[in-house]
């Protein structure tokens, strides 16, 4: 079977040249042929619309009938990759909800580390990595080997056997792909014999439905409840979720947090998260960041990659702990090592740091198409920067506004904020003020994000999108000012402008109107004298700083 694996590798490479070189028209025709994996890939280009006109519809059809044909990869397709883009944003893929819920990003200055960190799928990926106990090597033929020994342990009646397994094929992973079927499988034999692992897990796939597997909350709550009964901590940590998010039982913060606690004490790394999270955002118990901290302190010694992630944004953030750009890069790399994915992020990281914008590019679209947020970032940047020459000028922005959109949908701020940009510059569309707004809204509601509360302020300033209101835009810019401390500098100076509006309007009512009238400022001072004014105010607060060393933005990597 290595000889199988062997060309199955080298089919996947032409295929990626030829997706490279855009030979597009020897991929149609040899999905025509009816191979699986070229179907896949057109499939896949037709979906995303990169390199192939877009075409959901086709690209579902192509998928559903792999899938009827038995296809993993289509099934899988179908059930999470169009969950994934169309429904992200309404929270249909849960970890990225979660993740959303839980730490909202507020530094932009992290963001070269960010740029590789996945959020999402990179964590469902890489959390079996930890479940599944690793015997030193990890070369392909030992795994295979490995697996091969699990099987026939598990045929032979093992049942911790068929629970790795079930394991291996709900995740796939470690060269088996993904089974829902057969992971149903082997935790059903388990679970007959009286596993409660394997009855937790049946529960879990219940919980989060599959194509083979249809979402059932009750039936996913009597597993878990059989399974806690027990003492499962998998099953408490189940019924958790089931009390947290209301999914067969009405929702109960105090049963959550009690058998998150149970979980946790069992040192169940999935309950001591979610303790974490509750601590951290104050649901069901009193917000308490030290409890947070502890909790995902525990999670990570267990290697779990989201509590890594979010000790890396609470030392970034300087929440709950001494704010150290240092240790939060430290746990950001450490995010960033564990992802099976990663070396593919590395490499196109590689080229771009080289200098090879469409290298890059392409390999960024190739895992944008597998969704993670880093790679459709990065694509929406290298556009967005003009940095390849891949794309007809005018399919630029377009392709741009594409990607920050598939960015945004997945939580990431800065996507989100570039959203409203291009809306408001006009970029890839029409300049359109009313969506400029909606989006930063978005990003200041929901994310916090200083960026969007300053650009609100200035839009209620100019009255952009939204009705003038000179009140409304100083909130804003105070709350900005709040919620970053880099964003204070800009800030004040917005506020000096709109204190010279002040000054103005106060002059008006003091009936020196018609004194005002004749004085037109934009003629007096030019067109952009708002822009010199902050400019000398700028100058002035530049030698006020220069005294002070700012924070750690540098030495990142
Ligand atoms: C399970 O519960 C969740 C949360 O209440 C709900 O959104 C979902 O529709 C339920 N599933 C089914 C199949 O009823
Ligand atoms: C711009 O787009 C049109 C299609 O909308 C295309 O026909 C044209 O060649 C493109 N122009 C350039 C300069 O690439």
């Amino acid at each position: 079977s290595t000889q199988v694996n062997k060309r199955y590798n080298i089919v996947l490479v032409v295929l990626d040249i030829l997706i490279q070189k855009s030979y597009i028209f020897l991929l149609l025709k040899v999905a025509e042929m009816g191979h699986v994996k070229v179907m896949e890939k057109v499939a896949y280009a037709m979906l995303f619309g990169d390199f192939l006109p877009q075409s959901i519809p086709q690209a579902k059809a192509i998928f559903e009938k792999l899938a009827l044909e038995g296809s993993p990869k289509a099934q899988t397709v179908i059930a999470t990759a169009l969950v994934y883009y169309t429904f992200g944003a309404l929270g249909g893929n849960l970890v990225a909800q979660m993740i959303l819920d839980l730490v909202p990003p507020r530094k932009v200055d992290l963001m070269t580390c960010l740029s590789y960190v996945s959020r999402g799928s990179a964590v469902q990926r890489t959390r079996l990595l930890d479940e599944v106990e690793n015997p030193g090597s990890s070369s392909g033929m030992l795994e295979e080997d490995l697996i091969q020994y699990y099987q026939f342990l598990a045929e032979k009646g093992d049942v911790q056997a068929q629970v790795g397994l079930g394991q291996l094929h709900l995740h796939g992973g470690r060269g088996v792909e993904q089974n829902h079927q057969r992971a149903y499988e082997y935790f059903n034999q388990a679970a007959n014999a009286g596993n409660t692992h394997a009855m937790a897990f049946l529960g879990k796939m219940y919980s989060e439905g599959s194509e083979y597997v249809s979402q059932n909350n009750d039936t996913a709550l009597h597993y878990f409840k059989k399974a806690a009964d027990l003492g499962n901590p998998v099953g408490q940590s189940g019924l958790g979720m089931a009390y947290l998010y209301g999914r067969g039982v009405p929702v109960n913060y105090d049963l959550a947090l009690k058998y998150f606690q149970k979980a946790a004490e069992q040192g169940w790394v999935d309950g001591q998260l979610q303790l974490g999270t509750m601590y951290y955002n104050g649901i069901g118990v009193k917000r308490d960041y030290k409890q947070a901290l502890k909790f995902f302190n525990l999670a990570s010694q267990a290697g779990h990659i989201l509590a890594f992630y979010n000790l890396a944004q609470m030392h970034a953030t300087g929440t709950g702990v001494m704010r150290s750009c240092h240790t939060a890069v430290e746990l950001f790399k450490n995010v960033c090592e564990r992802g099976r994915w990663s070396e593919r992020l590395m490499a196109a990281y590689g080229s771009f740091k080289e200098g090879d914008m469409d290298s890059a590019l392409v390999q960024y679209l190739l895992l944008a198409e597998q969704g993670y947020e880093v790679a459709q970032s990065n694509v929406a940047f290298i556009l967005d920067q003009k940095g390849s020459q891949i794309f007809n000028e005018n399919e630029t922005y377009p392709r741009a506004l594409l990607h920050w959109t598939r960015a945004a949908a997945q939580g990431y701020t800065v996507a989100r904020i570039k959203l409203g940009d291009y809306h408001f510059y006009g970029y890839g569309t029409d300049v359109d003020y009313e969506t400029a707004v909606i989006h930063y809204r978005l990003a200041s509601e929901q994310q916090h994000s200083a960026q969007a509360m300053f650009n609100l302020g200035y839009m209620h300033e100019k009255g952009l999108g939204i009705k003038q209101d000179i009140h409304l835009a100083k909130r804003f810019y105070d709350m900005a000012a709040e919620a970053s401390p880099d964003a204070q500098v800009p800030v004040f100076l917005a506020l000096c402008k709109l204190g010279f509006i002040y000054a103005l309007q106060y002059l008006q009512d003091l009936n020196l109107k018609e004194l005002l009238s004749q004085v037109d400022l934009d003629q007096l001072l030019g067109p952009e004298w708002d822009l010199y004014l902050m400019t000398v105010i700028a100058l002035l607060l530049d030698t006020f700083f220069i005294l002070r060393s700012i924070h750690c933005s540098q030495n990142y990597f």
